[in-house]
């Protein structure tokens, strides 16, 4: 995927700042640079925070943030805290310290039910379709907010994933791995989000396939809905990210465009294989 393909992205782009924001975060290792993210579209800002009432702090001080436009990824060991960062963002987890930020507004103290009202579309890394209701009823389901007439997202969903057009009728159980993925893709941009969080978009893909979601995504980021991405396949995901997290043990342990990320030499060695 670097032979070109992607060069259109904007991780040519050396900054990642914002030059109107006002929030600093503290020096990225390995990059040295600040980031700011006081005034990003979605920001889960010095996140701190673990499982239930006593559980220990899974999350440290973490903050991961992106813009419109953009495509930020989270990459990282498994058991790192990528997956309960974003629960974090979504709010299925009570922060212990740190506030979670929508266009603005403070809503670290919202329901998941009241974010996706604010408009964050989540397809969580397992269990993110209803393998017995077909592929459309998956669609329906995901509109569940919604009182409009919503049956042109519908036909927008299968223009992005025509499969998902030809298997509406069939129960989303049977579909591939690949095609389940777009289910639940599909089933998030049914309430028309502002913002699209996917942990592990590509999970238990083939490569090939893992290319072609990529190239939906983008798509979707195209349209001007910034995503924020967990992924397994890091140098590929860096590869189409604006900006990129490297979390270790539930803190940020690189930050920076996905470009710099790939070209310096402790993420390579330590996460992306030499
Ligand atoms: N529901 C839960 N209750 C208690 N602890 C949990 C829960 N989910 C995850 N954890 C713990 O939180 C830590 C981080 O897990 P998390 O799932 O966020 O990691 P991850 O980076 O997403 O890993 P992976 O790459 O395997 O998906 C782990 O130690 C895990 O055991
Ligand atoms: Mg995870």
């Amino acid at each position: 995927m670097s032979n070109g393909a992607y060069d259109d992205r904007g991780n040519k782009d050396a900054s990642i700042t914002n030059p109107k924001g006002t929030g600093t975060m503290t020096p990225a290792v390995g990059t040295g640079k600040e980031m700011q993210t006081r005034n990003a579209f979605l920001v889960g800002d010095s996140m701190t925070g673990g499982y239930g009432k006593s559980g220990p702090d899974i999350l440290h001080d973490c903050t991961i943030a992106v813009d419109p436009g953009e495509i930020a990824v989270i990459v990282g060991p498994n058991g790192a805290g990528k997956s309960t960062a974003m629960k974090a963002v979504f709010g299925m987890l009570d922060l212990r310290q740190g506030s979670v930020r929508l266009d603005g507004e403070d809503i670290t103290n919202l329901s998941p039910q009241d974010r996706v009202v604010k408009g964050m579309g989540f397809v969580p890394q397992t269990n993110n379709i209803f393998t017995s209701m077909t592929v459309e009823e998956n669609l329906e389901m995901g509109a569940f907010i919604r009182k409009d007439d919503f049956s042109e997202t519908i036909q927008q969903v299968y223009e992005l994933f025509p499969i998902l057009g030809d298997k509406r009728n069939q129960p989303a159980g049977e579909l591939s791995g690949g095609q389940r993925q777009q289910v639940a893709v599909g089933r998030a941009l049914m309430t028309q989000p502002k913002v699209l969080m996917l942990d592990e978009p590509t999970a238990g893909v083939s490569p090939i396939v893992m290319d072609e979601l990529f190239d939906r995504i983008i798509e979707v980021s195209r349209t001007g809905i910034p995503i924020l991405m967990v992924e397994q396949n890091a140098r590929q995901a860096l590869e189409i990210a604006d900006k990129g997290y490297v979390l270790v043990q539930g803190r940020n342990a690189y930050s920076g465009t996905g470009k710099a990320l790939l070209e310096d030499p402790e993420v390579r060695k330590s996460f992306l294989g030499g």
